[in-house]
């Protein structure tokens, strides 16, 4: 908790100058540079949540993740792949959407596509179990990522749930986290962001 001094002067953004702003601005690099420990103490949220799969959605993560590692992802893609399922928690029915609005200042186009849409090419796989359709992802037949999603679901989501894979742990990942998500490349903030970094 910042002490009175150290907050703005306004009680509506209507009366904020350029004073208050040059504070506020700092406190939000301050805060912004911890945004990967937040998002790795959410992550671990998902430790122990086995929801009746062979491996709790931790494992599966990490499993995701170091698959993609060894087989020479980038490191963005592996980030993505650890937190590709970090929604879980709180958008039970939309988790891709969560982990992908996090993922998107730090990773292309493609690598986002593939965070948010990844839960109907996982549906490949199992959606004809639960009364759905398998082949929901035909929708996006043609769509520039379809071959990168459903390569992500093949390789790395889908073969994500082998209790006896010797998975990296999740400190190996804490510095590719750390770096992914300090450089915003996309963001109406990241402006700001560079500026306050010089
Ligand atoms: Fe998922
Ligand atoms: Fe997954």
């Amino acid at each position: 908790m910042n002490a009175p001094q150290d907050r703005a002067q306004f009680t509506a953004m209507t009366e904020g100058t350029q004073e208050d702003w040059r504070l506020i601005s700092g406190h939000f690099m301050q805060f912004a540079s911890k945004l990967p420990d937040r998002v790795l103490t959410h992550l671990k949220l998902l430790d122990g949540d086995y929801g009746g799969f062979p491996v709790d959605r931790l494992e599966h993560s990490l499993q995701t993740a170091t698959r993609a590692h060894r087989d020479g992802r980038d490191e963005a893609y592996v980030v993505m792949a650890l937190l590709h399922d970090i929604g879980d928690t709180l958008g039970s029915y939309n988790h891709p959407e969560i982990g992908a609005a996090m993922l998107r200042p730090f990773v292309s186009e493609e690598v986002h596509w593939i965070a948010n849409t990844h839960g109907v090419f996982q549906g490949y796989y199992f959606f004809h179990y639960i009364g759905g359709d398998r082949d929901l992802r035909e929708n996006y037949r043609g769509h520039p990522h379809f071959e990168a999603c459903a390569e992500f679901c093949e390789k790395y989501d889908q073969a994500a749930f082998d209790p006896h894979y010797e998975s990296a742990p999740l400190a190996f990942f804490e510095p590719m986290v750390g770096r992914v998500m300090s450089r915003p490349i996309n963001s109406i903030y990241a402006k700001a962001a560079a500026e306050a970094a010089v």
